[in-house]
C-alpha cells in the first residue's frame, strides 16, 4: 500500500522556506475531523514529487476569518511547520532534508503506521527508551552507543521525574526488569557511578540476593578516600581561603611542603609532583608549616640561618617535618641579634584551618582513613581505585551516597572521585592504544543535583569539582568516560558542562529562566515545540540530540523498584487521624546513636 493511499489529505502547502512551511487546511470540516492529529509537536507528511515525502513537525496553529465565494465569513486554519526528514514509498526515513516542497503540494496527516516506520528500530536506533507521547504504542528507540558515549543532560523541575527516569534508564541498560536480573548468569561489563545526594538510588538497585546483582554502595563510613589523593585545587580549596592577604605564600609553601614530604615517603618515585597520587603525611606537613610560621633567623656574623632556642642553626629545613621546634627569641641586641623568618606569622589562619579541618570527626574518611589502625598508603591505591569501578565486589553500579558527607567537603569528594576515575580511564586508554585497542571498560558518571557542586558561579569553593567535571566533559569521550548531568536548575549549572552535552532530556520545567536556557541549548528543536516544557506530565520528557532520530516527546514507565524519591501525598496524610512520631529514634538517628526499633533493620536505616 502506498503511503498516500491510507493517510488522509488535509490541505496544501501555501508558503515554503527553510524556516517555515505553511500549510492551509482544506476546510473547517477537515480540521474538525482530524484535529487530534493537528497539535503542536505532532507530525504531518507533505508530498515532494511523485514518490517522496517530507515529514514536518507542527509548530503553530492559527486561524482567521476570510470571505468565501458567496461573501460569507468562513474560518481558515493555517499550520506552521518545520521539516524534520524525508520518507519514501518503501517507508525509509532519513533525518534532515535538502529540498523543500513547492506551494500547492498536498499535505497528509501522519498515522501510526508512518510513525512506526519512522521510529522502528534500526541498526543504530535500537535501544528501547519509552513510548512516544504522540502515539502510546510506538516505542522510541535510541542509539545507545551515541547516547551513553557522549554526555547527557537530564533537566526538570523538582518532582518532574528525573530520578525515576534515570533509574529506569539504568535498570534497562543493566537488564533489570521488575526487580529481576535478566543477566544473573553472566557478570556484565557495565560500569556506572552515581553521585547520590539524597540517598535515594539504592532502593532502585537493591535486588534480592538470588538475583545476583552486585550493588556497590559507598558512603562516609566505608568510602576510602585518603587526603593524599587530593590534587592542588582540592587541597587548596580545603585549607586556603582565597580572600586572605598572604594567600600566595600559603599556596607556595604548602605546595613545597607537600612535594618534599611525598618525596620523603616515596623515594622509589622518580618525578614527584604536587598532583602525584602517592602518600604524604599531613601531620608532618603541619609541623613543617608551623615551624616556618614560627621561624626566627639568627643574624650574628656567619649565621643567617634559622636558629633554635638552644642556639642550634637549622642547616636543612627538611627536619621541620619531624617535630615542632622552639626557636630563638627575636632580638635587636648586638650579642643575640635574631629577626623573624620570611614567613613569620603568615600561616596563623592557615594553620588554624588545617587544625580545624583535620580534627573534624565528620571528615574522618578523608583525614584519618585507616584500617586496623594502619593508615592507607600508596600501596592501597589499587584497592582505592577498584572501589569506584566496582572491581572489589563485581558490581555494575556504584552509588556514592553523599547524603552523610558534610556540605563543606561535598565538592572535594565529587572532585576527587571524578578526577581519579578520569585519570584512570585516561591511563587505561593510553595503555590500550599501545595494543591498538580502545578502552574496553567505559564508565558513566551520573551527577545528581549537579547545581550543588558544579554551579555556574566562580566561587572558589566549587573550583575543584567544577574543574574535574569540566575536564571530563571536554576530554572524557576519547577515554571512554561520559557524564550524565541531572539538575532541577539548569540555568545555575556550569555552562561549559551543558554546552558539551550531546543529548538532552527535558522533563517538566516551570522556571522561565530555565526554560529559555534549555531552549537555547536544544538547538535542533524550534522554540514553539519547547513551549510544551511547562506542561509535561511526571515522567514525560522531550528528548533531543544525536542519539534520537527525531526530537520528540516521550515517556518511560516508572522504574521498579523505585528510588526513594516518591512525592508524599500531603492531603491524604493530613486527612488521617493524628499520628504519633517516634521522636527518640529520629533524634538517635540524627546523632548517629543506636536505634531502638523492633520492626526495621537498624543497620539499614543508619545508612
Ligand atoms: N514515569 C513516571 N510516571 C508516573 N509518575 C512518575 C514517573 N516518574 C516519576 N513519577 C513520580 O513523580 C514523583 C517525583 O519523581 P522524581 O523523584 O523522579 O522527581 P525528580 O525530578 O527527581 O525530583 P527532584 O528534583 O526533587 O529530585 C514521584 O512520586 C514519582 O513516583
Ligand atoms: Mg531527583
Amino acid at each position: 500500500m502506498s503511503l498516500s493511499s491510507y493517510e488522509p489529505e488535509i490541505g496544501i502547502v501555501i508558503e515554503s522556506s527553510p524556516q517555515d512551511i505553511l500549510v492551509e487546511i482544506e476546510s473547517v470540516q477537515k480540521f474538525e475531523t482530524y484535529k487530534n492529529h493537528l497539535q503542536v509537536g505532532k507530525y504531518l507528511r507533505i508530498a515532494n514529487g511523485p514518490s517522496q515525502f517530507i515529514i514536518v513537525n507542527i509548530e503553530k496553529i492559527s486561524s482567521n476569518y476570510i470571505l468565501d465565494e458567496n461573501n460569507q465569513r468562513v474560518l481558515k486554519f493555517l499550520i506552521s511547520t518545520q521539516p524534520v526528514g524525508t520518507i519514501d514509498e518503501e517507508h525509509t526515513f532519513e533525518r534532515g532534508n535538502t529540498t523543500l516542497p513547492i506551494p500547492t503540494e498536498k499535505v497528509y496527516i501522519v498515522t501510526k503506521d508512518t510513525l512506526e516506520a519512522i521510529f522502528s528500530p534500526g541498526q543504530k536506533f535500537s535501544f528501547p527508551f519509552g513510548k512516544l507521547a504522540q502515539s502510546k504504542d510506538i516505542e522510541l528507540n535510541i542509539d545507545a552507543d551515541s547516547f551513553f558515549g557522549k554526555h547527557i543532560a537530564v533537566v526538570g523541575s523538582t518532582g518532574s521525574g528525573k530520578s525515576c527516569t534515570v533509574a529506569r534508564m539504568l535498570q534497562q541498560v543493566m537488564g533489570l526488569k521488575n526487580g529481576k536480573n535478566n543477566y544473573k548468569d553472566m557478570q556484565r561489563n557495565s560500569h556506572i557511578i552515581i553521585f547520590d545526594l539524597h540517598s535515594e538510588y539504592t532502593a532502585a538497585f537493591d535486588l534480592e540476593d538470588d538475583q545476583k546483582f552486585g550493588l556497590n554502595l559507598l558512603n562516609e563510613s566505608n568510602l576510602i578516600l585518603p587526603y593524599w589523593l587530593m590534587n592542588a585545587d582540592e587541597l587548596e580549596a580545603m585549607f586556603i581561603e582565597g580572600k586572605d592577604t598572604n594567600v600566595h605564600n600559603q599556596r607556595s609553601q604548602f605546595r613545597q611542603a607537600v612535594i618534599q614530604n611525598k618525596e620523603k615517603h616515596n623515594p622509589q618515585v622518580e618525578e614527584v609532583t604536587y598532583d602525584t597520587p602517592i602518600y604524604f603525611n599531613l601531620d608532618e606537613v603541619k609541623n613543617f608549616i608551623t615551624n616556618l610560621n614560627n621561624e626566627v633567623i639568627g643574624k650574628l656574623e656567619w649565621e643567617d640561618k634559622p636558629k633554635l632556642e638552644n642556639g642550634t642553626l637549622v642547616m636543612d629545613r627538611n627536619v621541620y617535618f619531624d617535630k615542632i621546634y622552639a626557636f630563638a627569641h627575636t632580638s635587636d641586641d648586638p650579642g643575640t641579634r635574631a629577626v623573624p623568618g620570611p614567613f613569620y606569622g603568615d600561616f596563623d589562619k592557615f594553620l588554624l584551618n588545617l587544625e580545624t579541618r583535620t580534627a573534624d570527626k565528620r571528615l574522618k574518611f578523608l583525614f584519618n582513613p585507616s584500617e586496623a589502625n594502619k593508615p592507607y598508603t600508596s600501596l592501597d591505591f589499587k584497592r582505592i581505585m577498584k572501589q569506584f569501578l566496582g572491581y572489589n565486589n563485581y558490581s555494575n553500579i556504584t552509588i556514592v551516597d553523599l547524603s552523610g558527607i558534610p556540605f563543606e567537603v561535598l565538592t572535594i569528594t565529587v572532585s576527587l572521585v571524578s578526577r581519579l576515575v578520569f585519570d584512570f580511564c585516561f591511563h587505561l586508554t593510553k595503555l590500550q592504544h599501545y595494543r591498538e585497542l580502545l578502552n574496553e571498560v567505559p564508565v558513566l558518571i551520573v551527577c545528581e543535583e549537579a547545581h550543588n557542586y558544579a554551579p555556574r558561579n566562580d566561587d572558589d569553593r566549587y573550583k575543584a569539582s567544577k574543574n574535574s567535571l569540566e575536564k571530563i566533559v571536554k576530554e572524557g569521550r576519547k577515554y571512554g568516560l561520559s557524564i550524565m548531568v541531572v539538575s532541577q536548575r539548569p540555568s545555575e549549572v556550569s555552562e561549559t558542562i551543558f554546552a558539551q552535552c550531546n543529548n538532552f532530556i527535558a522533563l517538566r520545567l516551570t522556571n522561565i529562566n530555565d526554560q529559555e536556557y534549555i531552549k537555547n541549548l536544544m538547538s535542533d528543536i524550534s522554540s514553539s515545540i519547547a513551549d510544551v516544557l511547562p506542561n509535561l506530565a511526571p515522567g514525560e520528557f522531550m528528548i533531543t540530540g544525536d542519539a534520537v532520530l527525531l526530537p520528540c516527546v516521550a515517556r518511560v514507565d516508572k522504574p521498579f523498584p523505585e528510588p526513594t524519591s516518591q512525592s508524599v501525598k500531603f492531603l491524604q496524610e493530613w486527612n488521617k487521624e493524628w499520628r504519633e512520631v517516634d521522636f527518640d529514634n529520629v533524634i538517635n538517628r540524627w546523632r548517629k546513636e543506636k536505634l531502638n526499633l523492633d520492626d526495621v533493620n537498624t543497620e539499614e536505616t543508619l545508612k
